[in-house]
């Protein structure tokens, strides 16, 4: 099929690149000139396992190519993805000037029997008002399909090509049908193809990173209830996992959620509803919630030390989670930011994500180039993304080099008994020293 992805961020470049893999013939366009030349090489501008060897095998086959001319590309196209950003506007409702621009760039070009699908995350009621575009930009009737993407940053080759379920919002069965076929090569027993109305497709997509960061935002609250009682929320997380109108997914307590997309969901999601003059009390108590568990390692620190002026601090992990480079609403920058603010000084390591954070923070943080680097004279030792290369370090070597055995583990990494026994002060999340049973 001939497919045209309008926006190569991140989800655009994903998709796009998993269709060329499946055999269609991808054409990419971006009005980035620079990234578009950068793709073009086989450079690929985010940090994604698999992505740039994917790129460059499909380039090669002719089958992924990248441009800024829309016109060409859409005109001979059976299905033209927007796949553009929907940043967060001050209100908190998603920006859709991207995503109306591309529509009505693409008009004049749409083959009339072409598909327009939506992957990018729009509130309720934009894929209708992308219709309404069209057909009046195009003066006849035009087939627009939502399909909201469920991809992980550091898994999203995998998210994709064996999706949990493909979510399709379409107008007409007929689309149904095109989109299934394009998604048949990922398609098993146990991973279904779910068509829908459009607003039930955009409202999942919303429902689902909803519920997801609720998840997250509840075991942190219990966990943080669990210090003050005593309790060790990792025992109660096995305690109420077992059973199964539970689970054990997405309850581990941290520092917060952060990336593009829980923050901005949830925030797009109340104002969604507030438009209808609906209050989504839950969900305000979620981002709340959020927002205080990204201090939770700071207060720990302060707690501690009292004053932190003059404290030497490591921090062990920058991205908002492992595997990415992504540092939009980390945590990490919550907590460098109130350490700068006291006067402490701020080591800081993250095996890719250092860079952008020297965007944010220049020379007033210090990066090292190895994690053990940071922990020269530091007084204390603060892990705030669980890379897996901090998770079966050299405890002597760590006590050796920081000041005081201290460690602020905003992960919960490794077991409170075996650093009780290996001399450290271990504070972690949500946990207490184990009681004798
Ligand atoms: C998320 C959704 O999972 C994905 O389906 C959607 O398409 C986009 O948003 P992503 O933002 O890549 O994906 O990150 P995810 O792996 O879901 O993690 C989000 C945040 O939750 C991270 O900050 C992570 O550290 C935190 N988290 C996750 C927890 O604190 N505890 C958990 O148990 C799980």
């Amino acid at each position: 099929m001939r497919i045209v992805m309008i926006g190569t961020g991140y989800v655009g470049l994903v998709t796009g690149t998993c269709f060329a893999d499946s055999g269609n013939d991808v054409t990419c366009v971006d009005i980035d000139q620079r990234k578009v030349d950068m793709l073009n090489r086989g450079e690929v501008p985010i940090y994604e396992p698999g992505l740039a060897e994917m790129v460059q095998r499909n380039s090669k086959a002719g089958r992924l190519t990248f441009t800024t001319d829309l016109a060409e590309p859409v005109s001979a196209a059976k299905c033209v993805f927007i796949a553009v950003g929907t940043p967060m506007s001050d209100t908190g409702a998603a920006d859709l000037t991207y995503v109306m621009k591309a529509a009505e760039a693409m008009a004049p070009h749409l083959k009339p029997d072409a598909v327009v699908v939506v992957k990018s995350t729009v509130p309720v009621g934009t894929n209708r008002k992308v219709l309404n575009l069209l057909r009046e930009k195009t003066g006849r009737e035009v087939h627009v399909c939502s399909n909201p993407e469920f991809l992980k940053e550091g898994c999203a080759i995998d998210d994709f090509t064996k999706p949990d379920r493909v979510v399709v919002g379409v107008t007409s069965p007929e689309v149904g049908e095109v989109m299934r076929e394009l998604y048949q090569p990922f398609l098993r027993t146990d991973h279904p193809f779910l068509v829908m109305g459009l607003e039930s497709a955009e409202m999942t997509k919303y429902v689902a990173n909803c519920m997801l960061a609720t998840k997250i935002s509840f075991i942190n609250e219990m966990a943080n209830v669990c210090e003050l009682v005593g309790a060790d929320i990792n025992d109660v997380r096995r305690g109420i996992g077992h059973d199964q109108r539970i689970g054990f997914s997405f309850l581990f307590p941290g520092v917060g959620y952060g990336g593009s997309c829980f923050p901005k969901d949830v925030r797009a999601m109340e104002h969604v509803a507030a438009e209808k003059g609906f209050t989504t009390e839950l969900l305000k108590s979620v981002d709340a919630v959020n927002d205080r568990q990204k201090n939770v390692l700071f207060n720990k620190l302060k707690k501690h030390f009292g004053d932190l002026q003059g404290k030497k601090i490591a921090v062990w992990g920058l991205a908002f989670k492992p595997r990415t480079d992504d540092i939009r609403e980390a945590p990490s920058l919550v907590l460098i930011r109130s350490l700068l603010e006291v006067g402490a000084k701020v080591f800081a390591h993250d095996p890719v994500a250092m860079e952008n954070v020297k965007k944010e923070f220049g020379n007033r943080v210090t990066f090292c180039s190895h994690h053990y680097e940071a922990l020269d004279g530091a007084d204390a030792l603060a892990i705030v993304t669980e890379w897996n290369e901090y998770r079966t370090p050299d405890f002597g070597y760590i006590k050796h080099k920081l000041k005081q055995p201290v460690i602020f583990d905003g992960r919960n990494l490794y077991d409170p008994a075996k650093m009780a026994r290996e001399g450290f002060t271990y504070n972690g999340i949500g946990l207490t020293a184990k009681p004798t049973v």
